[in-house]
């Protein structure tokens, strides 16, 4: 059942193009058995009338706050008591502002004012919107303030323009607010998850790569889920399919996955670098295909950024993991990655004569300052579990010195 069920929602929903999505999560929400009172700002009738929010949610749709008739039934201090939670999906720049701002200029900033309950906000621009400093202070001032900030994610936009803005998609959404509620070892924490291989390209038709297939990450981002995490996965390229209600981010270079890496790690608890991360990529691409010739061939390769020693360095970093790969020595090899990347676990696996990749069982040493254990050799799925079991033990143990895990920024 999901942790939705018999709770009081209320949804937010502000004028952008993405407004037509809200009308799928009313539904989706009811499916999942919540109650749902919906909210519009002036500018979202603009582009979906209340009347379809009505149908959808069985109950009548508040715009404004001087109704007479309106608050004569639940008034607006009621309406904010009455919600469990507030979500606002979507929300644009100006509501991000004005939120930011603690406007009341209208019913729905009024509402947030008003209600002691969690708020998440779904973001949805277009990418320059949430790129620029203004809108990215507002979303920074929201997220000390404990808002929960669900999305915005990435792909192409309804302006034809591609970049990170888009509102997250419903199954996302419902996974955000179901970690609100979900009991669970890392319920109402974010984990960010790397997972796969990267591949770096040398010519328009090769690149170098390795040989992770992403199941280990995969199960990782998954067993997160489970506990009640909201988690978001950046991936290399893989043969997976994208885990059920989990944010994925598809990256192919070391570069790209670096970059997403660091711009959402000031957003979540937990950091689990489960990729296979090339160390290494070609000091120059070649824009055309590279020609054999009779000699040798010499490759000119130059370092990537150790994307998980970059979040272990930051000042307000999330619990940081790593995984290493070991064929000799492996718990002397990972204990010292462990003291000097500065994480606060390694996970180790032996992968000696092609062990543990592609495999779907796998046996991991964990190690983290002044102690450890051993999982032994079990499928991946399981393996995954117990890991994501010794993290919370440890975070827990943590907690209250370096983590930010008790802020609550993002579900
Ligand atoms: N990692 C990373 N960015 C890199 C390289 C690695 O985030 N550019 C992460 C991996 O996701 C993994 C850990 O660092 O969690 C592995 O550390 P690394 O020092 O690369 O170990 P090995 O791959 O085992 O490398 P080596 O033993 O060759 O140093």
């Amino acid at each position: 059942m999901s942790s939705l069920a018999q709770k009081r929602i209320l949804l937010g929903v502000t004028g952008g193009i993405a407004a037509y999505k809200a009308c799928e999560l009313t539904r989706r929400l009811r499916d999942a058995g919540a109650e749902v009172r919906v909210v519009m700002t002036r500018a979202a009738t603009e582009f979906v009338t209340p009347l379809t929010f009505q149908a959808l949610s069985g109950q009548p749709v508040r715009g404004t706050l001087f109704d007479p008739e309106a608050e004569a039934g639940m008034d607006h201090i009621a309406l904010a008591r009455w919600a469990d939670a507030i979500l606002v999906a979507p929300a644009t720049a100006d509501f991000l502002a004005r939120l930011a701002h603690g406007r009341a200029d209208d019913l729905l900033t009024t509402l947030c004012l008003a209600s002691e309950a969690p708020l998440c906000v779904a973001p949805a621009m277009n990418r320059a919107m949430w790129a620029h400093p203004a809108t990215r202070a507002n979303a920074d001032t929201l997220c000390a303030r404990g808002v929960h900030l669900l999305g915005p994610g990435e792909g192409s936009q309804a302006c034809g323009e591609t970049g990170e803005g888009r509102m997250l998609e419903t199954p996302e959404l419902l996974a955000g607010l179901e970690a609100l509620f979900a009991g669970g070892s890392l319920a109402g924490l974010h984990v960010l998850v790397t997972a796969g291989p990267t591949r770096e390209p040398l010519d328009p038709v090769r690149y170098l790569s390795n040989r992770s297939s992403g199941k280990m990450g995969y199960a990782v981002a998954r067993a997160a889920r489970e506990a009640g995490a909201r988690v978001t996965l950046v991936t290399g390229p893989t043969a997976l399919a994208p885990p059920e209600g989990i944010e994925c981010i598809p990256v192919e270079t070391a570069a790209e996955m670096h970059e997403v890496v660091l711009s959402r790690s000031a957003q979540v608890q937990v950091f689990i670098a489960a990729a296979a991360v090339a160390d290494y990529r070609a000091a120059a691409v070649s824009t055309h295909k590279i020609k054999k010739s009779a000699g040798h061939l010499q490759l000119g390769l130059e370092r990537n950024p150790d994307i998980l020693a970059a979040v272990a360095a930051l000042a307000d970093r999330p619990f940081t993991v790593g995984f290493a790969a070991e064929t000799r020595d492996l718990e002397r090899n990972a204990r010292t990655k462990l003291m000097k990347k500065g994480l606060d676990l390694i996970a180790a696996n032996d992968v000696s004569g092609g062990r543990g990749f592609d495999a779907d069982d796998n046996a991991l040493a964990l190690l983290w300052p002044g102690g450890g254990t051993k999982l032994p050799r079990q499928p991946k799925e399981q393996l995954a579990r117990q890991l994501v079991r010794v993290i919370s033990e440890r975070l827990r143990a943590d907690q209250g010195s370096k983590f930010k895990v008790q802020r609550g920024c993002n579900p």
